[in-house]
């Protein structure tokens, strides 16, 4: 069976990352999806938010052979213990390139058995990133077009505790 890993920090997921996680069920027979800690961000939703806001938005797909996970240790780590093949990650732009290739690298350094595969973004979603869906939600912004519809009322949610 080819497992593949999808990580990323997901704070929240978007409609650019739901398009790598549908193409990447297409190339494999397991895609896990692992909500991981990106040591240059801090995160507006827990953990486990981001893990069920995953979910509901993985199930309103209706995507079977995509699980969810969690991780706080280090991405070549966890692709070891899963058994993993492929480490799958959304390529946007060149500017996301220069990261992307170190981290592909370092990772084939600690685990070599994975193999760091780049799927280019749709056209629709170069510019999205959670970051932007951040910055527009708080602003008071609609981003019904940048996140999955089940998510929807969470971010208002967060940003009216906020
Ligand atoms: O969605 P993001 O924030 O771009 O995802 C980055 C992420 C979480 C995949 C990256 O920071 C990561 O792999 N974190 C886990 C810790 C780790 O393995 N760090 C070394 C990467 S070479």
């Amino acid at each position: 069976m080819k497992i593949a890993i999808c990580p990323g920090s997901f704070d929240p997921v978007t409609l650019g990352h739901m398009d790598i996680i549908r193409r990447a069920a297409l190339l494999f027979d397991r895609v896990i999806v692992v909500v991981m800690s990106n040591a240059a961000k801090s995160p507006l939703f827990t953990q486990v938010e981001r893990m069920d806001l995953l979910k509901r938005a993985i199930d309103a797909e209706g995507i079977d052979n995509v699980i969810v996970d969690c991780y706080d240790g280090l991405l070549a780590e966890y692709a070891k213990l899963r058994n993993a093949t492929a480490i799958v990650k959304g390529l946007r732009a060149m500017s996301d390139f220069e990261y992307e290739f170190q981290m592909a690298l370092t990772n084939r350094k600690l685990y070599a058995d994975a193999e760091t595969v780049f799927l280019t973004t749709t056209s629709d979603h170069m510019y999205l990133s959670s970051s932007l869906v951040k910055q527009v939600a708080g602003l008071g912004g609609d981003v019904t077009d940048f996140v999955p519809a089940c998510i929807l009322p969470d971010i208002a949610d967060k940003f009216r505790k906020e």
